[in-house]
């Protein structure tokens, strides 16, 4: 009978110890919440209004909490209604009563003087974040389809190709840039980059041509998500990008050109 009970006994306890044992991964661990100060409350892209006058917001096609983890919901808000915004009401109030108050955007860009530090940046400012917003859409990335998939092999070789010959041009500028996918004069695609909030429609653009794809590399785009690691920004950019959209502004460009 001594034999039975100091058998039972050890069961009992091995029982027990696996049971401790087990508790080790389920167990539940208290996490502190956010502190007041840490709380940040975001807004509605709908709800920001540029000043009047001769261009609006493009409308952001997506809520700022859309394109996480690629593009933070802060960085996003801060992007659209702050950055975006200043760069439109400062170009609406810069065009007003001159020669450009109703001229396109395209125009604009096309016909400026260069010198004019002013409106070279805000003009710039307000297209290239114009393109930029449409060019990312959530649930997107993948491959381009339709007439684009066709033009990249034709242009590139192959869709590897040209995230190889993008990404390595993107990582490849030094401070605040833009990379592009443009169409130049011949219906060609290219990359090229500009520095600063110049774009290909310049008349300085080293390669020229009308952009289809936007890459923002400015610090204020990634930083609150990245830090320095910008090359992972580059890299995360492609789960993003809105390749219907794309298409449609290939086709677009097209049009125009006949
Ligand atoms: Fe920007």
């Amino acid at each position: 009978m001594k034999k039975y009970y100091f058998l039972i006994t050890n069961i009992v306890l091995i029982s027990l110890l696996i049971s401790c044992k087990n508790k080790k991964f389920t167990e539940v661990v208290e996490v502190p919440l956010p502190t007041a100060q840490e709380k940040v409350s975001i807004g509605f892209p709908d709800d920001v209004k540029a000043d009047p006058g001769s261009f609006q917001l493009e409308k952001l096609p997506y809520p700022y909490d859309a394109l996480a983890p690629t593009v933070s919901p802060l960085t996003l808000e801060t992007h659209y209604s702050k950055h975006y915004l200043t760069y439109t009401n400062n170009l609406n109030e810069l065009i007003a009563g001159t020669e450009y108050e109703n001229q396109s955007i395209e125009n604009i860009l096309s016909k400026l003087d260069l010198n004019n530090a002013d409106l070279r940046n805000n003009a710039g400012g307000y297209y290239n974040h114009s393109l930029y917003w449409k060019s990312m859409a959530p649930n997107t990335g993948g491959k381009p389809t339709d007439t684009l998939a066709s033009v990249i092999n034709r242009d590139f070789g192959s869709y590897e190709n040209f995230v190889t010959s993008f990404k390595a041009e993107a990582t490849n500028q030094f401070g605040s840039a833009w990379t592009w996918l443009i169409v130049d004069k011949y219906g060609k695609l290219k990359v090229t980059s500009t520095q600063n909030q110049d774009n290909p429609l310049m008349k300085n653009a080293a390669i020229p041509g009308t952009p289809i794809l936007a890459l923002d590399l400015w610090e204020h785009a990634y930083y609150l998500g990245y830090q320095y690691r910008r090359r992972n920004y580059i890299d995360s950019f492609f789960n993003v990008i809105n390749w219907k959209k794309i298409n449609e502004n290939y086709e677009a460009s097209q049009r125009k050109r006949y």
